[in-house]
């Protein structure tokens, strides 16, 4: 990056924002040439780009958390290369029956279950019981919010905790996609105590994505599938994620 351009590490050649080449080291009179300008947008620690089979223009926004970033922990990520669709990824967000079979997590007691769609946004509303705090079961309640076809937001606010878990999946071919899983907590005034959050948080994150890796990698997708009613809204989802391929895709 280099003001509003990019800067090449190879010649440092100087394009702008527009992909005009604006400055060539050492070089009074600048050739004229010009790269492909991608629409970015920074967010969340981020870079996006904007990709389109057609190249139509966005049709939606990166959704923004963390507006007083410095009272949140600075990122924590893993990468992972998974032999998965990006549709398969955030159709788990929806897969209710799953979390005991693959995630060994029990049922929690308010049966809390709420699927919105909006837009270029999926909301799941859940309560979740978390084994790994006590054994009994630390009941918790997310808010999962999609922002198109490859970014994901976990909330899980509790009086005095604040987390987020911020997933971003992309295809790199026509088998893999490359998951990011990002994790910030607004900051309690016991250092220590945010520190061990985060860690437990870290190794149940990274764990319960571990347990999804085979399923996905050998699974076969079913275009009908046999959905009962301890299912989620499968059908539904599938629908909506349509809005995601171009026209003949
Ligand atoms: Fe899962």
């Amino acid at each position: 990056m280099c003001g509003d351009g990019i800067a090449c590490p190879f010649h440092g050649w100087r394009f702008d924002g527009e992909g005009q080449l604006v400055e060539v080291p050492r070089l009074d009179l600048t050739p004229r040439a010009s790269a492909r300008a991608w629409r970015v947008r920074e967010r969340n620690g981020r870079i996006f780009v904007w990709h389109h089979a057609v190249d139509a223009p966005p049709s939606y926004e990166v959704i923004g958390y963390r507006d007083d970033e410095t009272s949140w922990t600075p990122w924590r990520f893993n990468t992972y290369r998974v032999r998965v669709h990006v549709q398969d990824l955030t159709e788990n967000i929806i897969d209710r029956s799953h979390f005991s079979a693959v995630h060994d997590m029990a049922p929690p007691e308010r049966d809390h279950f709420e699927v919105r769609f909006d837009g270029a946004s999926m909301v799941v509303e859940q309560s979740l019981r978390v084994t790994a705090v006590d054994v009994a079961g630390y009941e918790i309640q997310t808010t999962t919010t999609t922002c198109g076809p490859g970014i994901v937001a976990v909330e899980v606010s509790q009086d005095p905790i604040e987390m987020l878990t911020y997933i971003t999946q992309t295809p790199i071919d026509e088998e893999l996609t490359e998951v990011n899983l990002l994790f910030s907590m607004k900051a309690l005034p016991d250092e220590k105590a945010t520190e061990s959050i985060c860690e437990l948080n870290d190794r149940i994150t990274n764990e319960q994505f571990t347990q999804d890796v085979p399923i996905w990698e050998n699974k076969i997708y079913r275009e009908r599938p046999i959905i009962t009613k301890v299912d989620g809204p499968v059908v539904q989802y599938r629908r909506w994620f349509r809005q995601f391929y171009s026209d003949g895709e």
